[in-house]
């Protein structure tokens, strides 16, 4: 699996280091408010878990699930839920987790969600990466680990065609993955 892979962009040291600045920020931002974390699945798994660790803050954890990708390395556009009910986050503060802000549509689409038919009252985001390419929908992300140029990328939690989640860094494909990958070899 590790073949697969052209180029390092960050190793777990790196990765690591980072998110407990992050914590640090978000720590700071909510000043020992009550918080409820949601993350999007699958891909922000492996931040989420890192992130929740250093958050000394009162909080609860629940997940969702959208599908906004159909197997290719570009957005379908789509965005749809994968379950039928919402977290609860009714009267709460939310800290919506995700692994990467890319076209911005799924986290704008979980944001609209949360806030109208969820009844947040406020809500604030954490990515690990934020592609450095023009949104189709306007997104600002809170807090951000890592800006990256508009490279295809996996591991720690990013997959190519469900592959490569578990890989402890994240980097970039080689163009003969890729292909096997779209040939669904
Ligand atoms: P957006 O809706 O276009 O912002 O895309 C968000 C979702 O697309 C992320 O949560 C990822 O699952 C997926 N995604 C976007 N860019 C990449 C990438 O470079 N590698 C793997 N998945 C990606
Ligand atoms: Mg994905």
């Amino acid at each position: 699996m590790e073949n697969d892979i052209e180029k390092i962009l960050f190793t777990e040291e790196d990765i690591l280091a980072r998110v407990a600045e992050i914590a640090g920020e978000v720590t700071a931002g909510f000043s020992g408010r009550p918080v409820a974390v949601v993350g999007i699945l699958t891909g922000s798994c492996l931040f989420l878990s890192d992130i929740l660790r250093r958050l000394p803050l009162p909080l609860t954890v629940s997940c969702i699930s959208v599908a906004s990708y159909h197997g290719a390395t570009s957005s379908s556009g789509r965005v749809t839920l994968r379950q039928t009910d919402l977290p609860d986050v009714k009267g709460r503060d939310v800290l919506l987790v995700d692994d990467i802000l890319d076209t911005g549509r799924t986290l704008a689409a979980v944001r609209d969600l949360l806030l109208g038919e969820g009844g947040a009252i406020s809500l604030k985001t954490a990515v690990l990466l934020r592609k450095e390419v023009q949104r189709a929908v306007p997104f600002e992300a809170d807090y951000v680990c890592f800006d990256i140029p508009d490279e295809f990328v996996v591991g720690y939690g990013l997959d190519y065609m469900e592959k490569y989640r578990n890989l402890p860094f994240i980097g970039t494909l080689t163009p003969e993955a890729i292909r096997r990958g779209s040939a669904g070899s």
